[in-house]
């Protein structure tokens, strides 16, 4: 079902730049991660870095049956995993979250309702990373909201930059020990 916990360390050290971690999320990291989406009003959710599937997992067991999932990934190993998850309303895109937009569009859909997101911004290059946090925050809906994962505080400037409201819950159950960044748009944000 998941990888195996010595695979995914194995993945993480092959590709720490892009993966920037060697284990998967906790439990108790992935609850928060998906605390702030109501699952009653929630029709499209889309995941960046999903890894071999444990917050998304997590998701589609509170989503209701006519939402849509769609799951970002660049790994083809970790998406051969997401893919035997074999659930109707998961849709895994094996490409880079910053094309975002298009594959929504080529989902039919304009906008998300949520975006939950465990890329690595702080070991991605700085521009790529700059890039997918507008371009998510054009992808959102009015009234979204974008939830992060991050292992540090460093770039919260970003966030407070592109979102019109960031607050910040700490989980010290997870290796290491993480921050969720929700972020609030309430207002139109110029495409870009
Ligand atoms: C920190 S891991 C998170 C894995 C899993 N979601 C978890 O919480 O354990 C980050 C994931 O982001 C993926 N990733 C990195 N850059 C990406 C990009 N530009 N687009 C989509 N996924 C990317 C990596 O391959 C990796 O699986």
């Amino acid at each position: 079902m998941y990888m195996k916990h010595l695979d995914f360390f194995k993945e993480g050290i092959r590709n720490i730049r892009t993966t920037g971690t060697i284990t998967r999320s906790s439990r108790f990291l992935c609850r928060e991660m998906i605390r702030p989406v109501d699952f009653e009003k929630a029709k499209i959710i889309v995941e960046l870095g999903a890894g071999d599937g444990v917050i998304t997992r997590h998701i589609l067991k509170n989503m209701k049956q006519d939402a849509l999932l769609i799951s970002f990934e660049i790994n083809d190993k970790f998406c051969e995993i997401l893919r035997n998850i074999h659930d109707p309303r998961l849709v895994v895109v094996e490409d880079s979250a910053e094309h975002i937009s298009a594959q929504l569009k080529a989902h039919g859909f304009e906008q998300a309702d949520y975006i939950i997101s465990a890329l690595p911004f702080l070991s991605l290059p700085k521009d790529l990373g700059i890039n997918i946090l507008r371009k998510s925050a054009a992808a959102l809906k009015d009234g979204g909201i974008f939830v992060q994962m991050q292992y540090s505080l460093l770039l919260k400037h970003l966030y407070d930059s592109i979102f019109d409201k960031v607050s910040l819950r700490f989980v010290p159950i997870n290796v290491p020990p993480a921050f969720v960044l929700v972020c609030e748009k309430s207002k139109v944000i110029g495409a870009v």
